[in-house]
């Protein structure tokens, strides 16, 4: 069945899998992908699809209500994945503003595009009746629940406490998303996943930070003393359950998606060092992240029992795997690490 998909932050980490994962899997789908290109987008991350005849890239910022709308008219989408994220929690923590901005108001402007476009009755404020088949899904994470001690887990249930301004901004997305459904009615999904890892992550985060610190035998920064745990996925089982939720989600619900694979940051580092051959005495311990969460863990229950979604990849293979393409992929990593990214790099870790 012909559908088009409207797909946020497509040039990003998540994004981008996720559009060469649908193109991959749905012959017969039109995929628009809609990305300011800040620091984080990178078209390099779709080449292999530009020529593809069932994709279109719209470069246009989710806070521009007016280039929302004309691009809404003109591809008329069926569906709505919004990844477009400030993403980074440290950065989060030096300049706040732009993730409310970004990841709440952002939100707003998909879903008021949406729900004129697809309500039966757009002028009728009373009518909750939609097209069929459309949907708007968010993609959100497990850090809107704030973090866990030794025990426990966070399920869909978990009331919501979230401690950076990242986090406590995508909290805020989850709640306007939750309101339009229980307002308007609107058809929607949200998806709280852990760590994601694999290919096309941006050098900030922790994984392929500690990589190309290795293979340039720079210092690798573990924040406080390495012992936080965070629950990791790789890229690909992510975008399988956000296909999933999308296409078998229940109208209304919050799915809670992750890996059963807690570790610790520094076994993450110390892994990477092992593969890469490298020596421990690069691991340098730097002042801890303000705030910092002690531990992530997802229950999957609800999403594996009720939608059938399991993650396919374990850890091992994943991070070997991960670690091979960042090998293989260094100029990427040096386009992408280009000056601005060593600017940022002074700033968050010069005096640390
Ligand atoms: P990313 O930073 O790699 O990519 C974000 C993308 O959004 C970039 O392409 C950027 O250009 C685009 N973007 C930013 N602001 C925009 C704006 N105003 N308008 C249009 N586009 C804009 O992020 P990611 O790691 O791929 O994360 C994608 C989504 O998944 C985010 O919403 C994030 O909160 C969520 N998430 C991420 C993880 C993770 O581990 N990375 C885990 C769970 C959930
Ligand atoms: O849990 C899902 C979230 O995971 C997503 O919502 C976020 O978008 C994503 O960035 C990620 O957030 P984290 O803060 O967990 O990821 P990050 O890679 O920044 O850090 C992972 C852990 O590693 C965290 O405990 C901080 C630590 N760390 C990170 C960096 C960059 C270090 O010790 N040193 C570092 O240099």
């Amino acid at each position: 069945m012909n559908k088009t998909i409207l797909v946020t932050g497509g040039a990003g980490f998540i994004g981008s899998n996720f559009v060469r994962y649908m193109l991959e899997k749905y012959p017969d789908y039109r995929i628009v992908n809609v990305d300011a290109l800040t620091y984080a987008g990178n078209p390099a991350n779709l080449k292999q699809i530009e020529g593809d005849a069932r994709y279109a890239f719209e470069k246009a910022d989710i806070r521009d209500r007016a280039r929302i709308a004309e691009i809404f008219s003109r591809y008329q989408p069926d569906m709505v994945v919004n990844f477009a994220a400030e993403s980074h929690v440290d950065r989060s923590i030096d300049d706040p503003e732009v993730f409310l901005t970004t990841n709440i108001i952002g939100t707003q402007v998909l879903l008021d595009t949406a729900k004129q476009h697809w309500k039966l009755h757009p002028e009728d404020k009373y009518s909750r009746e939609f097209k069929q088949g459309v949907k708007f899904q968010q993609v959100s994470t497990d850090e809107v629940y704030g973090a866990l001690g030794k025990e426990g887990v966070f399920k869909e249930t978990t009331p919501l406490s979230p401690n950076s301004p990242y986090s406590a901004a995508k909290a805020s997305a989850d709640m306007i998303v939750r309101a339009y459904h229980e307002t308007f009615g609107m058809p929607v999904n949200i998806t709280r996943c852990s760590n994601n890892y694999g290919p096309y992550q941006f050098p900030e985060k922790l994984i392929p930070l500690m990589i190309n610190n290795c293979l340039h035998d720079k210092p690798l920064p573990v924040y406080g003393d390495g012992m936080q745990i965070r629950d990791w996925l790789h890229v690909y089982d992510h975008c399988a359950a956000i296909d999933t939720v999308l296409h078998h989600g229940v109208n209304g619900e919050i799915y809670n998606i992750g890996g059963n694979n807690e570790k610790a940051n520094i076994e993450i580092v110390k892994l990477i060092l092992e593969t890469l051959k490298k020596p421990e005495s690069l691991i340098t311990y730097v002042k801890d992240r303000p705030g910092h969460d002690r531990r992530y863990a997802i229950d999957n229950t609800k999403i594996t029992t009720q939608l059938g979604w399991s993650p396919r990849y374990t850890f091992e293979d994943g991070m070997k795997e991960t670690i091979q393409w960042y090998l293989d992929n260094q100029t990427w990593t040096e386009d992408v690490v280009s000056g601005a990214y060593m600017a940022y790099y002074d700033k968050m870790y010069k005096d640390r």
